[in-house]
């Protein structure tokens, strides 16, 4: 049996008995957040009909075009509503305490704060109703390396230190929105203990759980080093070091995080927090680098470096790294697509007026950390901002190539003419460089 049906059996299951052990009369009202391609919804609405149990289901996602499928996959089912719904915004009036049951299965850890995600779905549900709630409790290093490529597994940012949390964590912040009791599956096989049903009601019950306390979280001290010195300028890196060594005088390995950026921007800083504590918490010892910037210095890139550590490390006589992991870097940039305009969503060409040169240095530069690395289309100085508008420039005029093999001089440089010395041997390239 897949999860998806044995997840949607156990819910079904578990509904079919609280309504028909539920007193009074009347359609039962189950709400679904974040329903999706419906495999659980398929599963709970048979499974109500087919114990004859009366219902009112009201099928929601954030995706207007997941809600429309849906809306014809279940055309045939009698009593069935279908809307989109974003369980991180406000409820809307009409759906206060307005349903028995409410169920989200994998979507709530997606969200950037478990509390108030949950005090949503708190405010929905009557006094005697509940909330089910599947979600993985255990991580697996898979789920990162898979899961890990879509946005919403980078989410969270109410202190968690990973999108899944135990269910201790869940008991917790489930009281904090507002639920009198928390109670969830379990069963001495691992997969019991990796992905469970928790259940929320509003009223406390007379059912004690015992609860172990949260294990502290780690946390990483920093130094910072000079790691290497080209002509007076420093290239900086920072060494997050573990809280306890568990052998003391063990050699760590070390996991080197290079930043990405265009080319152009952020800076050694702009890592991820949970990415860090993680490599600390498996035994690795993270180093995150600075590097020296396009356009001042012609070809670098942070996912770039990474990859062509692979022959650069053995010509220095180094150990080339194990794994090399590139997160989102491009890898082929012989394709025509880098020929073309490029319009990032929200920072479309519009016209402008501007000066490209305005932010160049007459020195390479090795961080520029004034948008941060997360949303730095959202923010609003990727526009005003004159060395944002490098990266922006390079996409809307097809310049990507040029800026980052060949470079930009400064303004006063142009003003004295081409510089020989950056000439690169015709028909050679640079290799991307610290
Ligand atoms: C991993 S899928 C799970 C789908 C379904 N519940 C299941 O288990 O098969 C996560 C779903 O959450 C939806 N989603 C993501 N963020 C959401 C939000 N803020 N509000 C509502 N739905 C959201 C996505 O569109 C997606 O359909």
């Amino acid at each position: 049996m897949s999860s998806t049906s044995a997840r949607g059996k156990y819910l079904g299951d578990a509904l079919r008995k609280a309504c028909t052990n539920a007193a009074g009369g009347g359609k039962f009202r189950i709400l679904e957040v974040a329903a999706g391609t419906g495999g659980t919804t398929r599963y709970v609405t048979s499974h109500l009909r087919n114990h004859g149990i009366p219902f009112e289901y009201v099928f929601t996602d954030i995706s207007a075009s997941l809600v429309a499928a849906a809306k014809k996959r279940f055309s045939a089912v009698d009593s069935m509503v279908f809307e989109v719904l974003d369980v991180e915004k406000s409820v809307r009036p009409e759906y206060v305490g307005a349903f028995h049951c409410v169920i989200a299965t994998n979507c709530i850890h997606a969200t950037r704060n478990l509390e108030v995600s949950l005090s949503h779905l708190r405010a929905m549900i009557r006094e005697d109703g509940a909330l089910t709630l599947i979600e993985i409790t255990k991580n697996m290093f898979w789920l990162d390396i898979v899961v890990g490529l879509f946005e919403g597994w980078w989410l969270f940012e109410d202190g968690r230190e990973h999108a899944l949390v135990d269910e201790q964590h869940w008991e917790r912040v489930m009281k904090k929105a507002g639920f009198g009791e928390v109670l969830w599956s379990d069963g001495a096989i691992p997969e019991s203990k990796t992905v469970r049903v928790i259940g929320a009601f509003p009223r406390k019950r007379c059912v004690a759980i015992e609860s172990t306390p949260l294990k502290k979280p780690t946390k990483a001290a920093l130094e910072t080093v000079v790691y290497k010195k080209v002509g007076d300028k420093e290239i900086h890196a920072d060494i997050y070091y573990p809280d306890e060594v568990p052998v003391p005088n063990k050699k760590l390995p070390i996991a080197l995080m290079i930043h990405g950026g265009s080319h152009v921007i952020f800076s050694r800083k702009d890592i991820r927090p949970a990415q860090t504590r993680y490599l600390l918490e498996k035994g690795f010892l993270p180093v995150s680098l600075d590097h020296r910037l396009c356009p001042e210095w012609a070809w670098s890139s942070g996912g770039q470096l990474a990859m062509s550590l692979a022959w650069t490390a053995p010509q220095r006589g180094l150990r080339p790294p194990e794994a090399i992991l590139a997160f989102y870097c491009p890898t082929n940039y012989e394709d025509k697509w880098w020929r073309h305009p490029i319009q990032p969503i929200g920072a479309e060409d519009k016209g402008h007026e501007y000066d490209v040169l305005e932010a160049i240095q007459d020195e390479p530069i090795t961080n520029y950390g004034v948008v941060g690395a997360w949303e730095p289309l959202s923010d609003p100085r990727i526009l005003t901002d004159p060395r944002c508008r490098i990266v922006l420039h390079i996409n809307w005029k097809a310049q990507t190539l040029p800026v980052i093999v060949g470079g930009l001089p400064s303004r006063k440089k142009a003003d004295e003419g081409p510089d020989p010395a950056r000439a690169d041997p015709p028909g050679q390239l640079p290799t991307p460089t610290f």
